[in-house]
């Protein structure tokens, strides 16, 4: 972690984006996804993966005008919280093509953080934080939040407000049992763009690439 921070930002960023990232670094959730049980790319673990896109995030956020940092951080943060490690994962498997990880994980990373850190749902704007996620993936589409099995690999549970902006989200755009549009707000754009940059960065090869889609990756080394 502290590399990643070198490589990116002076002293004084990294001070003010550990002010922003410090309840969800310091969570065992995080902590968790930070271990080699949950490979992200190959062998770069999902919490380096999250780190590596919210710094660049922040950095992007910075150039620009009336764009909400912390927002656009969070976002990065909680984009990929989804619950099981995806890769070589029996306990991954799904019924329905289009409950695949690939499809499905935004609303995994909604429905936890939103449990994980309702403090940061309480202080940001749902609708932003909610829909910056679950299109981060875009042009990738994602799976509608609907009645249908989903086939979701958690046990937490999402109501109210944040269950309507979700439903809400996923709705736009929708083709069947997939939504199929970009982020309505900058922040999720910068986070979907950061995240893109960060996967071109690490993938190594075709493998890496098709393994998004078929779960099954070769060039991870246990
Ligand atoms: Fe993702
Ligand atoms: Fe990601």
């Amino acid at each position: 972690m502290i590399e990643l921070l070198d490589k990116y930002l002076n002293n004084e960023e990294q001070k003010e984006f550990l002010e922003i990232v410090k309840p969800i670094i310091e969570s065992e959730e995080f902590k968790y996804r930070c271990t080699s049980v949950f490979k992200h790319h190959d062998n770069i673990t999902l919490g380096e993966h999250i780190l590596e896109v919210a710094i660049l995030t922040y950095l992007e956020c910075k150039k620009r005008n009336n764009v909400s940092i912390n927002e656009a951080v969070y976002i990065a943060m909680m984009h990929d919280l989804y619950t099981n490690p995806w890769q070589n994962n029996p306990n991954n498997k799904v019924k329905y093509f289009f409950n695949k990880h690939g499809f499905r994980h935004p609303v995994e990373a909604v429905i936890n953080s939103a449990n994980w850190f309702p403090e940061i749902y309480k202080k940001y704007d749902i609708n932003i934080l909610i829909d910056g996620i679950i299109h981060h993936m875009y042009p990738l589409p994602v799976r509608v939040y609907n009645d249908k099995n989903l086939e979701l690999k958690t046990n937490n549970q999402i109501d109210g407000d944040l269950k309507k902006a979700l439903i809400d989200s996923t709705n736009r755009c929708k083709i069947g049992d997939i939504s199929f549009c970009r982020s309505r707000y900058k922040e999720g754009r910068i986070v979907s763009m950061c995240d893109k940059k960060v996967t071109r960065i690490h993938l190594k090869n075709v493998t890496s690439l098709t393994s998004g889609v078929t779960g099954r990756n070769k060039n991870i080394t246990n």
